[in-house]
């Protein structure tokens, strides 16, 4: 008789796609290059939560030029893993970004829906600059026009968990980024 999938697989039973160790070199590397492109400017930090806060706290000690960070949150997918389409702020940053360097960051750069909504919210509060920098890249899922500047890696069109990345809010404590199983994500 068929058995259905555990609905949370352990993580053990998913393959991993990035390991910490890979994630911890990528995320150095975009470091690298975002001290390079800011030498002697200080730049706001701005996490989209959940998903994007371990990305952001391993970026931010990674960056030498001076650095702060804020939170905004989003609707999300909620227990679902697909996209309503729909993004609503549900948390606003608490500091000023007038004639600031601003980084936006995410963990994934999916349909772009949000970060499109997000860039233009921001670009309202007049930064001095405005860039985003994403751990994944989704581009094969992408509905509305928008790259980001730092990327840490593509992907295709495959459900990711871990690093700070979920499935109904399981898995973000996972140091890897691993695949979840097709049939559980329904993606
Ligand atoms: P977008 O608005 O479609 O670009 O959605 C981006 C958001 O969707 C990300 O911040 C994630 O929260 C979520 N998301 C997209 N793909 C995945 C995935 O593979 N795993 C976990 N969350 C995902």
């Amino acid at each position: 008789m068929a058995t259905s999938p555990p609905a949370f697989p352990y993580a053990s039973a998913m393959e991993v796609l990035f390991s910490n160790i890979r994630i911890a070199e990528r995320v150095h590397e975009i470091g690298a290059e975002i001290s390079a492109d800011y030498t002697g400017k200080s730049i706001v930090l701005i996490g989209v939560l959940k998903g994007a806060a371990i990305f952001l706290s391993d970026l931010a000690r990674a960056i030498e030029v001076n650095n702060t960070f804020d939170f905004v949150a989003v609707s999300s997918y909620g227990r679902a893993s697909k996209s309503s389409g729909a993004v609503k702020l549900i948390k606003d940053i608490d500091e000023p970004i007038e004639g600031k360097h601003v980084i936006l960051v995410e963990d994934i750069l999916d349909t772009g829906l949000t970060l499109s909504y997000l860039r233009g919210m921001m670009l309202q509060h007049k930064p001095a600059s405005l860039k985003i920098a994403t751990c994944l890249d989704k581009p094969a899922r992408r509905l509305v026009p928008i790259e980001a500047d730092y990327v840490g890696f593509q992907i295709p069109n495959q459900f990711v968990v871990g690093y700070g990345m979920d499935y109904a809010e399981h898995y973000r404590n996972l140091g890897d980024i691993r695949l979840f199983p097709e049939d559980a994500a329904g993606h």
